[in-house]
């Protein structure tokens, strides 16, 4: 072992520390049972975070949630929510307003006051949702009414993330999320949000109902068509609400994340190993 690979080794254990979490995700418990169907074997990276998948002398790799059935283009736009809504808004696609933000401190930044615009932002809605451009989880999502919040909500956001959007908060009478692969619905259901909770993050409580009314999949189905065609967009999560009984795209995910609701029921995760099997059998 030269000095190199010396070094590598310890890098690589510490990039491991702090991250034992991935190996126990259901996706992996899935990708070992579908191994043997679709005869491939699973190795995983970066404690699981990484997942590779050898068939046939090729590898195919999967990186979080995310599936090489996107092209990257696709799914870096999709980590950018005000992008997603710049896009499909001129494709007459109906979308959640967001607006684009760039830490002052970033060196690429050019505005170097960004208190004016998303005060200005603020006295127009008068409520509004701050929160990560790229974020998931309803992890640092703020709802803020006055420019102290703003301004904490700002400080909270740039103190791990470089880029925000400001969203104009929206009564949100439903939120559906809708599982496409290759343009069609492989799974829409509802996001339940828990008592006293805003956010409808399954991360936040909220529990997956299935929708089977046959007028709203149609619906829905529709939209998230609309959205995955314009955004290129072959695997994808695509969260649409309901506002004054109209629907929107709120935003789109190109990592499909099954965790809770595949635990929800045993009957969640049959159809979340489904899911991911068409997925891979598309790729193969
Ligand atoms: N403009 C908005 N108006 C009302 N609620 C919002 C708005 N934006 C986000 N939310 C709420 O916050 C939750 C998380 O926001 P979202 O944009 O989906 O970020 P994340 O990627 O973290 O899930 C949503 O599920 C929704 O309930
Ligand atoms: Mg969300």
């Amino acid at each position: 072992m030269n000095k190199n690979s010396v070094l590598n080794t310890i890098f690589l254990y510490n990039l491991h520390i702090g991250m034992s979490i991935h190996n126990k995700r259901t996706l992996i418990k899935i990708l070992n049972e579908l191994g043997s169907i679709l005869s491939f074997k699973i190795m995983t990276h970066s404690d699981g975070w990484i997942i590779e998948l050898q068939k046939n002398n090729k590898s195919y790799l999967i990186y979080g949630y995310n599936f090489p059935n996107n092209n990257a283009a696709a799914s870096r736009l999709c980590d950018d929510k005000s992008g997603v809504y710049e896009v499909l808004t001129k494709h007459q696609c109906p979308a959640i307003p967001h607006f684009f933000f760039m830490n002052p401190k970033n060196p690429n930044s050019i505005e170097k006051n960004i208190t004016t615009r998303a005060n200005k932002l603020l006295q127009q809605y008068r409520k509004i949702v701050v929160k990560p451009n790229n974020g998931t989880g309803g992890d640092c999502v703020f709802l803020v009414e006055t420019p102290t919040q703003l301004k904490d909500a700002i400080n909270k956001i740039f103190n791990r993330f470089d880029y925000l959007t400001i969203s104009p908060y929206q009564n949100i009478k439903n939120e559906y999320r809708v599982i496409m692969l290759n343009n069609k619905p492989m799974l829409i259901y509802e996001k339940i949000k828990c008592n006293g909770e805003w956010r409808h993050n399954l991360q936040h409580g909220a529990n997956a109902s299935i929708v089977v009314d046959k007028l709203l999949t149609t619906q829905l189905t529709k939209l998230a068509r609309m959205a995955s065609n314009v955004i290129n967009i072959n695997f994808s999560s695509i969260d649409i609400v309901r506002v004054k009984d109209k629907f929107y795209i709120l935003e789109i995910n190109s990592g499909v994340m099954l965790e809770k609701f595949a635990l929800q029921s045993k009957d969640n995760y049959i159809i979340s190993k489904s899911i991911y099997k068409k997925a891979l059998e598309s790729i193969f």
